[in-house]
This record gives C-alpha cells, sequence and structure tokens, in this order.
C-alpha cells in the first residue's frame, strides 16, 4: 500500500517521540512491502515562534493532501503562563481538527499484566480493565462562541451541541462495541446540562439501530469516580469533547503511564494519530520520554489502513517490550533506557522478526541485543 503520511512533531518531547514512530512505520513499510512517504511540517509553539501562527497555511495544505497525520505533541509553558497571551499553541492541533472535520476521538486504555504495580490504583481494582474512550472532538464548549466583557470582569465559553454532531461519532462507537463486549456508557452531565439531555434523547435513538449492544448511562462526576474505583465494567465510553479530554487523562492512570495512551482522531475523509499525553517541556531532549503512546498511535493509524497484521506486529513488538523491561524511566525505575534506545529496540523486533531470540543477558547489560 501507498501512503502520503504528514509528519506534524509540534513541540516539547513530540519530535523525539515523533522520531521513533516514523522509525516503527518505516520498518514495517520494510517488511511489509509497503511504501510510506513522510513529509514534516511545522505546528504548536515552533511554528508561532518561527512564523506567528500555530498552524501556518503549508501545514494544513499537507495535511489535507495526506492519507494520514502523525502529531507529536504540543504546549509551551511560555503560554501556559500567560493568559493574556492572544495566540496559543493549542489553537493549531483545535484548528487542525476543525479544518480536517475530525469529530471522533478514539483512546484505548488498558492495564497491562506486567505493569499492574505501576499503577497508584489498586491492582485487584485494575486487572483486566480494557475500554475505548469515544470522545466527540469538533464540537461542544471547546468550539462553542468564547467572549471577554469589555471590562474583562466576565468572560463565557459556550457549549453546544446538534443532533448530526452527536450522531455521527455515537454510530462509530455502537460498531466499535459490536465487536468488542457489546456494551456502551453515555458519559454526560444531563441532570443539569440541556446539551447532556441532547445528547442522551439522541444516542437512545441511534441505540435502535443496534440491538445487540446494551447502553447505560453515568453522570460525570460519577464516571470520573468509576473510573478508579471499578474500571473493569467499562468497554466503550461515549462522551462530549470537554469530559472525554478530562476522563482519558483520568484512564490514564489504569494503564501505569499516561506515555503508553495512543489515539487516533477520525473523520469523513483525513485521519490523524497522536499520543494523548502533552509537550512534556521539562523533558525534552533528555531520551526520557516513553515513544510507546506515538508508537501505538502509529499502530492505530495501519489498523486504519486495514493494515491488521503490521498493526499487530507493531503491537506485540511493544508487549513484547514492556514484558523485557525495555522501557523508559516512567515505567523502569531501576534499569531503564532512553527513547531511542526503546524506538530501535522495537524496530529491530519488527524487521528481524523471524530472527528474534531475545538474550537476557545482553538485555541486563542494556545492549539490547536480537541474535
Ligand atoms: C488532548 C489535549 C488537547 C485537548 C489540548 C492540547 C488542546 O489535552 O488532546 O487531550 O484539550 O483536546
Ligand atoms: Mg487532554
Amino acid at each position: 500500500m501507498k501512503l502520503k503520511i504528514a509528519v506534524l512533531p509540534g513541540d516539547g518531547i513530540g519530535p523525539e517521540i515523533t522520531q521513533q514512530s516514523v522509525k516503527i512505520l518505516k520498518a514495517v513499510a520494510d517488511r511489509f512491502d509497503h511504501q510510506f512517504q513522510f513529509e514534516e511540517a511545522l505546528v504548536g509553539a515552533v511554528a508561532i515562534d518561527l512564523l506567528d501562527n500555530p498552524l501556518p497555511e503549508a501545514t494544513l495544505e499537507l495535511c489535507k493532501k495526506s492519507d494520514a497525520v502523525l502529531f507529536g505533541a504540543i504546549g509551551d509553558p511560555k503560554y501556559d503562563n500567560d493568559p493574556d497571551a492572544k495566540v496559543r499553541p493549542e489553537q493549531g492541533l483545535l484548528k487542525l481538527r476543525k479544518e480536517l472535520g475530525l469529530f471522533a476521538n478514539i483512546r484505548p486504555v488498558k492495564a497491562y499484566d506486567k505493569l499492574i504495580d505501576q499503577s497508584p490504583l489498586r491492582p485487584d481494582r485494575i486487572m483486566g480493565a480494557d475500554m475505548v474512550i469515544y470522545r466527540e472532538l469538533t464540537g461542544g464548549i471547546y468550539f462553542g462562541e468564547k467572549s471577554t466583557s469589555e471590562d474583562g470582569k466576565s468572560a463565557s465559553d459556550l457549549c453546544s451541541y446538534t443532533t448530526e454532531e452527536i450522531e455521527r461519532v455515537a454510530h462509530l462507537a455502537f460498531q466499535a462495541a459490536e465487536k468488542r463486549r457489546k456494551k456502551i456508557t453515555l458519559v454526560d452531565k444531563a441532570n443539569v446540562l440541556e446539551t447532556s439531555r441532547l445528547w442522551r434523547k439522541t444516542v437512545k435513538e441511534v441505540a435502535k439501530s443496534y440491538p445487540e449492544v446494551a447502553l447505560d448511562f453515568l453522570f460525570v462526576d460519577n464516571a470520573a469516580m468509576q473510573m478508579i474505583l471499578n474500571p473493569t465494567q467499562f468497554d466503550v465510553i461515549l462522551t462530549e469533547n470537554m469530559f472525554g479530554d478530562i476522563l482519558s487523562d483520568e484512564a490514564s492512570v489504569i494503564g501505569g503511564s499516561i506515555g503508553l495512551l495512543a489515539s487516533a482522531s477520525t473523520g469523513e475523509k483525513n485521519a490523524l494519530f497522536e499520543p494523548i499525553h502533552g509537550s512534556y517541556p521539562q523533558a525534552t531532549g533528555l531520551g526520557i520520554a516513553n515513544p510507546i503512546a506515538s508508537i501505538l498511535s502509529a499502530a492505530m493509524l495501519l489498523e486504519h489502513f486495514n493494515l491488521t497484521k503490521e498493526a499487530e506486529a507493531v503491537r506485540n513488538a511493544v508487549e513484547l517490550s514492556i514484558q523485557l523491561n525495555v522501557c523508559t524511566q516512567d515505567i523502569n525505575r531501576d534499569n531503564h533506557y532512553t527513547t531511542s534506545k526503546v524506538g530501535d529496540f522495537l524496530e529491530s523486533l519488527i524487521s528481524e522478526v523471524d530472527q528474534v531470540r531475545i538474550n537476557n543477558e545482553n538485555l541486563n547489560l542494556g545492549q539490547m541485543t536480537i541474535i
């Protein structure tokens, strides 16, 4: 298969982790005989520094004409600490999502057996947790009208949704549930918010087309509690933009590190793949950032194009690196590997799969030899 992939490394650790997933995609292309063509473009704080624009026109054009976008991370403390900044890196990502029509954001979350003790949550609570969050991505309070009064003493962000916006993401969530454990939880705040009541009504209607899928409802405050009390109850979670943003960071605690969580954002035409974590500016250039979230996002990219065995090869390699503890310091505190060493290891697992026999002794010495 021929794929044109736009690579947007972005800010902070974005470039170093994205470099690893490009490496992995190249290894996949070699092994499975595909042609992946990569082209880089600027986004975020680096784009503001150079061009005064968090999403330069050339970047948007490149993304529109590519088959997929591989996105790194966005954000810089100099903007986080300045609420008056008019131009912000995050505007680049939000505009990109809107312009590409990426209305569904898909975030799988699971507890890896090997990492069960990494989570601050009790192992008996999280063992076996395996869910996917379907977050609406181009509507709601993120994109409603924004205003600040002239005297600067009041501000407002409007939250609005249409039935069409709810239906299209709901259908994708139900289709996913049909292939999984056939359960959807709609997370909303229907006891207070008008938009949430529209979500409930609309999703109940959509559910009629999927008789095999059980639908239940949780208010978002309760869902936040259930997420850590009893996460194994969840299969597919469907929710609006901001609730999904918050709940997915919370859910990452189950996996033991936010550095493991991947995501896909899809629409009618385009698709973008990015880790759910941010730009982690304190870690920039130190080689300590976990590349797995970005690499698993690359696996979701492969899956999106029905390259199932290719995606499987990447996921298997990641599982093995976790089994063998060839991991960065967020997971492997005592004997950790750098960002690029983890990338190299996964790359060799994919390229040299037929000859792989892990030499544990060398692994312990940090040489990660594959013989
Ligand atoms: C995410 C991020 C973004 C969001 C930010 C960077 C705008 O937190 O993808 O979860 O809020 O959607
Ligand atoms: Mg977020």
